[in-house]
């Protein structure tokens, strides 16, 4: 079949600003854009710029804004998609060329959640032990492929780019949830912070645009609920000191 591709092409060698390219190519209903992207690439112009290496939906490193929504390109259908089919980066992020985005601010604030298992336990003699039930209490964040697709759909992002966003929101939860962490309070002040969960607005883009189906607005529910526990026993326990003096 024939497919119409529209291209949001970027060098900043050469563009003052971002212009559509578009392409027809020949391709099967059940190609994948990342392989129309490869055809582009390999020949028609080979300056097309694009992030890709698995190509199975496990690396999250071709997360970009496919007819208006973001998918990962190796998991986006021809069949499935619309035509002109209209290929873009990921919104929110800098472009650094093509579909190319600077993912640095995403990266820090991966980091700024702290995301691995902190414990000053001693070692047990073998593992640390848990419980079918506590594993599935975080088991739908453990999916997370860090792709960006999530952070980039969502408004509240948009409006204020320092916000934590839902894809550092998902690995603090992934943390917080597991019986063997015992890193909560490390993470509470980023968490909390005027920059951090509270600023999700229940806008679910994060949910639908996530290509491991990871409930995300949920996780982040829970994250908030949890602080707000904890926001509360602080307050009861402040409350307990003052008429304790008085
Ligand atoms: Fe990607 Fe989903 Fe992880 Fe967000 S939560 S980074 S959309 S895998
Ligand atoms: Fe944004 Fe998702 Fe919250 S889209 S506002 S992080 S529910
Ligand atoms: Fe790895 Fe698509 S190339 S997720």
């Amino acid at each position: 079949m024939q497919v119409r591709v529209k291209i949001r092409r970027f060098n900043p060698e050469q563009d003052a600003q971002a212009h559509w390219r578009e392409y027809t190519l020949t391709a099967e209903p059940s190609d994948r854009v990342l392989d129309l992207l490869h055809q582009v690439k390999w020949y028609r112009d080979g300056t097309l710029t694009f992030r890709r290496s698995c190509a199975h939906g496990i690396c999250g490193s071709d997360a970009m804004t496919i007819n208006g929504r973001n998918r990962l390109a190796c998991k986006a259908l021809v069949k499935d998609l619309k035509q002109p089919i209209t290929i873009e980066p990921m919104r929110g992020f800098p472009v650094v060329k093509d579909m190319v985005v600077d993912m640095t601010g995403f990266w820090e604030k991966y980091r700024s959640v702290k995301p691995y298992l902190i414990s000053a336990e001693p070692l047990p003699a073998k593992e640390r032990l848990q419980s079918p039930c506590e594993r599935e209490r975080y088991d739908d964040t453990t999916k997370c492929i860090l792709c960006g697709a999530c952070t980039t759909s969502c408004p509240s992002f948009w409006a204020n780019a320092q916000y934590l966003g839902p894809a550092a929101i998902v690995q603090a939860h992934r943390f917080l949830f597991d019986s063997r962490d015992r890193g909560a309070k490390e993470r509470l002040d980023v968490l909390n912070a005027s920059s951090g969960v509270w600023r999700c607005r229940t806008i679910f883009n994060c949910t639908d645009a996530c290509p491991k189906g990871i409930r995300v607005t949920q996780a982040i529910g829970q994250v908030k609920q949890w602080l707000a526990k904890v926001r509360l026993s602080r307050r009861k326990s402040v409350s307990k000191t003052v008429l304790s003096d008085s």
